[in-house]
Formats: structure tokens, C-alpha cells, sequence
């Protein structure tokens, strides 16, 4: 299990706990190759899972990967615009991982991933501070420079800027009509570079060693939140925020 399918498994929980439903909807907006949907499919038999990916390599992998996958299906398309055949209020999660740096115009994406989170249901967006903080190449630099102050010369698909919480939080008050209940703290650069280095040169499956650093993340997110903001983000710079409709 890597980082992202232990955080899917606790949003699921926390999905769960909220919700009379037997079925769990999730909405995934931006969910590149969906290459971790299969797993979570045949793990919760309640889970009828929706994707979109406007980059058209990686919706035709994601096509790929849920082809044979009951209760899963994906479409390429932007998130600003309506999905076809959906309602509004309809899903019990609305969710996105590492996508808010790359979105161009996050006013709209956010206003559109409110508006399919049904009522009591939760919103969740794990967004990546890593570009923006310690870029790896100066061409990295130059993208991150780029988006934050002219956003403009960028497209859609090349996007990428810091974001700020306070701006995710506007943005939960503002489309979702309440303010973010929870904040966790993910992927710690030694974290992640060992996950990496266990998975691609020791290989050993990094979920047997891994799983209780992601545990700690939760368990300790009160912790963490008490750190001041920018010493935070330098060490945790990846950042999920929940909230409940
Ligand atoms: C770093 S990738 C992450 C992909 C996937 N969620 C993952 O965790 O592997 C960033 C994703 O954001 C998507 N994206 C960027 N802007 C978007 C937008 N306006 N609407 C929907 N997806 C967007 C890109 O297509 C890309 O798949």
C-alpha cells in the first residue's frame, strides 16, 4: 500500500462514518492513471468510483487501468466544466491528489468540486507543495515563477504554482459553505525519497515498512498543525484539506 492508497483508505473511513448510505460515490478530479483505482474496487465492494483527467497519455492509461473494473469509470475533460450524466450533490467524496498546484484557474476547479459533494459529504484535497518549495531544476524554478506571478503565459496542461492555504480555505468557505474541520500533513522529503529508494533499489515492498510512518502522519497532525505555517510546509509539503458539507 503506498502513501496514496493508505490516505484514500482513511478518507474512505472517515466517508463512511458520515454517511446512511450503504454505497460510497467517490468523484476523483484529476486522478492521472487511476492506476491505484482496481485495488480500492476490490477492496470495498460499496465503492462505485468516478474520474476525470483532462491530460489526454494519462486518461487513455486511466481508461486502460478501470476498463475491466466494475463500479469504476473515467472521462476527459477539464474540472470547470459540468460532467456529463452527473447530478450536482451527488457523490459522498469529492477528492484530489497532488492536482490543486497544477490547476490554472483554482476559483472555477474549486467551485466545481464543491457542487458535486452531497450533504454531509466530504471534500478532500491533497495538494503538493514540493515544486513550489524545493524545485528540482532550474526549469522547475522557472515553471513555479512563472505560474505565480504570470499565470497567464502558462497552458492549461503546464500549470503549476505555490498555493496557499489560506486561499484552499477561502475557497472551502466560500463553494462549499463551511470551513475546512480537519488538516493532515503528508510526505516528509526523507519519507518519500526512502519510499522510493525501497520500491526502486532495495525491492522490497515499501508498504511493509512504510505503513506506520503514513499512520504517524494522522496520528500526529494536531502536533504538526501547532508548527508555525512556513516550518511546516518546508517539512511536510504535502497538505490535505477536509471538509464536511
Ligand atoms: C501531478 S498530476 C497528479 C495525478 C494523479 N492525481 C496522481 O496523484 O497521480 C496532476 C494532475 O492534475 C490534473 N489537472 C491539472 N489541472 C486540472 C484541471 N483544471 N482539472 C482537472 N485536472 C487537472 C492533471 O491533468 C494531472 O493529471
Amino acid at each position: 500500500m503506498n502513501s496514496k492508497e493508505y490516505f484514500f483508505n482513511e478518507v474512505i473511513k472517515e466517508a463512511v462514518e458520515g454517511s446512511s448510505n450503504k454505497s460510497i460515490k467517490v468523484l476523483e478530479i484529476g486522478c492521472g492513471t487511476a492506476s491505484y483505482v482496481p485495488t480500492m474496487i476490490d477492496k470495498y465492494p460499496n465503492l462505485e468510483y468516478v474520474g476525470i483527467e483532462p491530460i489526454t497519455n494519462s486518461f487513455k492509461k486511466a481508461e486502460k487501468n478501470v476498463g475491466d473494473v466494475p463500479r469504476a469509470t473515467v472521462s476527459s475533460q477539464l474540472g470547470y466544466e459540468s460532467i456529463e450524466g452527473l447530478e450536482d450533490a451527488s457523490f459522498d467524496v469529492v477528492i484530489s491528489f497532488s492536482v490543486l498546484e497544477h490547476v490554472k484557474q483554482l476559483g472555477k476547479f474549486m467551485e466545481f468540486s464543491s457542487r458535486y459533494v452531497k450533504k454531509g459529504g466530504i471534500m478532500v484535497h491533497r495538494y503538493d507543495l514540493g515544486h513550489a518549495l524545493y524545485p528540482w531544476s532550474l526549469k522547475e524554478r522557472l515553471h513555479v515563477f512563472l505560474g505565480n506571478t504570470i499565470p497567464k503565459v502558462l497552458p492549461e496542461r503546464k500549470f503549476v504554482r505555490y498555493v496557499s492555504l489560506s486561499e484552499v480555505v477561502d475557497y472551502y468557505e466560500r463553494f462549499l459553505g463551511t470551513s475546512p474541520d480537519r488538516y493532515t500533513y503528508h510526505q516528509m522529503r526523507s519519507h518519500k525519497a526512502l519510499e522510493k529508494k525501497l520500491g526502486d533499489d532495495v525491492k522490497i515492498d515499501p508498504s511493509r515498512v512504510m505503513t506506520g510512518l503514513y499512520r504517524w502522519e494522522f496520528e500526529n497532525a494536531a502536533v504538526f498543525a501547532k508548527l508555525p505555517l512556513p516550518v511546516r510546509e518546508q517539512l511536510f509539503p504535502t497538505v490535505a484539506v477536509w471538509g464536511r458539507k
